[in-house]
């Protein structure tokens, strides 16, 4: 099969020797990929910032064909076109109950070998041309029909992933948000904050391409050199300490800061003498994607909110094998390339 890999900290091989994914247990099913975000959380172990085990499949974000069930799938067969969320999950634990499926107490990140449990094999990822799908039945969703491939992509992760930034931020209506960083995951954000309410809307990203499409989107576009202050939420989307520590500087007294980045600093952005003196809020953590997506998707489908595929897919149907050299352009923040979806 062929797919990348992730074989060290930038280096991105295109494979054509892969082994097929089958169905290991009754439970799971194998998908078809037809299309494979790169996302910024993909940066984090390319850039060494994360530790992963190498040699595994990356992408989690995917959309594809069903191509076999195995015998406990239900809801599910041959031939539907489907996503998934970035992890895995079973719908019934205590977790899953609690809408909070992204902490599945079985759930599993695909693209991922944790580098500390060797002998727990990796699930590998979607950027390839197909996937296994644990847990299927509770982890597979549905694409409607007339729902683009590269909205369907951003289904699975950024768009529920901004909307939950938007949604433990404490939105106001009426009163100002501000979204640090004007990447995929905060353009999604700033849909979701202003169908929130919140107005206005202010984006900070240092990227006049990325600061202009947050613009497209109904966003006041700000530069992070820009002094405004006097925030009830800010969405730090950026993945820095200077964002973060912008983004409190930001906020007004009684603020909410909801960080949706992945951290790679050990430190929280407030101190609790800050938090305290000026009665602040931080929350963060990883998507509950599946449990966001049950009422998010209705909400798309009734029309209520517009996916932005096209606003914040710069780069749909990039072939494999140009994989290395789009993963470095990602990473170099080569303007214009905002977000590239890979096509087997
Ligand atoms: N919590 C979750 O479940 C979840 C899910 C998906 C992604 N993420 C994380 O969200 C973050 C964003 O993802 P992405 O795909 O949009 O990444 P990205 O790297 O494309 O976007 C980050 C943006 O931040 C901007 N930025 C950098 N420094 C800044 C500063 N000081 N002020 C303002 N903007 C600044 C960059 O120019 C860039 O546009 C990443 O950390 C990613 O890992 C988290
Ligand atoms: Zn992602
Ligand atoms: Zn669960």
């Amino acid at each position: 099969m062929r797919g990348l890999t992730l074989d060290g900290v930038g280096v991105i091989t295109y494979r054509t020797d892969l082994p097929e994914p089958t169905l290991e247990r009754p439970s799971d099913a194998v998908v078809a990929v037809r299309a494979a975000g790169l996302c910024g959380s993909d940066l984090h172990p390319y850039e060494g910032r994360e530790r992963v085990r190498f040699g595994v499949v990356p992408g989690h974000e995917v959309v594809g064909e069903v191509v076999a069930v195995g015998s406990d799938v239900d809801g599910f067969d041959e031939g539907d076109r489907v996503l998934m969320p970035f992890t895995t999950s079973c719908g019934a634990c205590g977790p899953c109950s609690e809408d909070l499926s992204a902490r599945c107490t079985s759930g599993e990140l695909f693209g991922y070998g944790d580098p500390s449990q060797p002998e727990v094999p990796a699930l590998q990822g979607g950027q390839a041309e197909r996937v296994r799908v644990p847990l299927a039945t509770s982890t597979l969703v549905q694409v409607p029909a007339g729902m683009p491939d590269n909205d369907a992509v951003l289904m699975a992760d950024n768009f529920p992933t901004g909307w939950h930034a938007a949604g433990q931020a404490d939105i106001v209506p009426g009163r100002p948000a501000a979204v640090i960083g004007a990447g995929a995951v905060g353009l999604c954000a700033v849909v979701a904050a202003i169908s929130m309410g919140a107005a206005p809307v202010v984006a900070f990203d240092p990227l006049s391409d990325r600061r202009d499409r947050a613009q497209l989107l109904g966003a006041r576009p700000a530069s992070p050199d820009e002094e405004t202050t006097g925030f009830r939420s800010v969405i730090e989307a950026a993945g820095t300490s200077t964002a973060q520590r912008l983004a409190v500087q930001r906020l007004l007294p009684g603020g909410t800061l909801s960080v949706i980045s992945v951290p790679t600093s050990d430190r929280f952005p407030i101190t609790p003498i800050e938090a305290y003196d000026r009665n602040l809020t931080l929350r963060s953590g990883r998507a509950p994607v599946r449990s966001i997506l049950d009422y998010l998707m209705s909400m798309v489908v009734a029309g209520e909110v517009t996916v932005p595929g096209e606003v914040a897919v710069t780069h749909p149907g990039v072939p494999l094998r140009q994989g290395a050299e789009t993963y470095r352009r990602f990473a170099s923040r080569e303007p214009g390339v905002v977000k590239a979806v890979f096509v087997p």
